[in-house]
């Protein structure tokens, strides 16, 4: 059997689409390596023509790790890891703006699994950004005032409550994550735990303020760096096909689901994987 998968890179900073693989079936060690390697290296990995089922979307992304449960989002029948992102008129997307998923807990996903199931005829394609190459391309004297610096990460952020107010059951999960998920402290710019590189880890989807500054100065320091983010130079974007698979390094980038296509339906389909404390180690790489 050919175990060799084909990387081609989309760029020179982040993104690469990968072939000779079928991501329903259980990868040997050998694929998965080279996987989990392509995945430090590229950040996002794109594949076509990969229809998925919940169940073996889960497995693929039990390779990496243990699973997160999404506090509010609904899930796959039976398989409650998979969240169904299923946008249209009456339930538009909240995800059309730059985040990395779940950085409100202490131990954000290391990396995600998302799967194109609908798809409106065009439209809907999703943006990735390096944090990596963005806290590169900043002077050292820049780099020097980040170091160190913490900021805060706020579930209510983007799950504000007025969205959660439909059902009375649909009111209490949101009360209740609110409740398990109060504001906590991440440093702006992490180390990569295997790849020991820098990055930005601000991002404009949770995170409120870094406290070690002035609120002015915060307001300041956080729009810079949200708007340095977004320069195409460190994107990749991706124009979905049905049956695409997206995995990405949640540690280190960041994402934009483009919502220009209601209204029109795109369903999406993403396990979540869990990750480690953010840490910043100076001189790592
Ligand atoms: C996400 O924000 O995690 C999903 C992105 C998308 O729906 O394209």
């Amino acid at each position: 059997m050919n175990e060799r998968l084909s990387v081609t890179a989309l760029g020179p900073y982040i993104g690469a689409l990968v072939a000779d693989v079928d991501l329903s079936r259980p990868l040997s060690d050998a694929q998965f390596e080279q996987l989990y390697h392509a995945l430090i290296r590229h950040q996002v990995l794109f594949f076509r023509n990969q229809p998925v089922t919940p169940a073996q979307q889960r497995a693929l992304a039990a390779r990496f790790g243990d699973l997160h449960i999404h506090p509010v989002y609904p899930h796959a029948p039976d398989v409650e890891e998979i969240i169904v992102l299923d946008t249209h008129d009456d339930n538009p997307p909240d995800n059309d703006n730059w985040h990395t998923d779940v950085t409100f807990i202490e131990t954000p996903p290391a990396g995600a699994i998302l799967a194109a199931k609908q798809l409106p005829e065009t439209g809907g394609d999703t943006l990735w950004a390096s944090g990596i190459a963005a806290y590169n391309a900043l002077s050292e004297p820049f780099k020097a005032l980040l170091a160190g610096l913490r900021a805060e990460h706020d579930f209510t952020k983007s799950f504000q409550e007025f969205k959660y107010r439909g059902s009375e059951e649909e009111h209490a999960r949101w009360r209740q994550a609110v409740a398990k998920n109060p504001p906590l402290l991440h440093p702006v710019v992490r180390t990569h735990p295997v790849s020991g590189k820098s990055a930005l880890f601000v991002n404009e989807g949770f995170t409120t303020r870094i406290v070690d500054l002035s609120p002015k100065e915060s307001d300041a320091l956080l729009n810079f760096l949200f708007a340095h983010i977004t320069k195409p130079e460190f994107q990749v974007r991706w124009r979905w096909q049905q049956d695409d698979v997206a995995i990405w390094d949640n540690r280190v980038t960041q994402h934009y689901a483009n919502a220009d296509y209601l209204p029109a339906r795109r369903i999406m389909h993403r396990a979540t994987i869990l990750g480690d404390k953010p840490f910043y180690q100076p001189g790592r790489a």
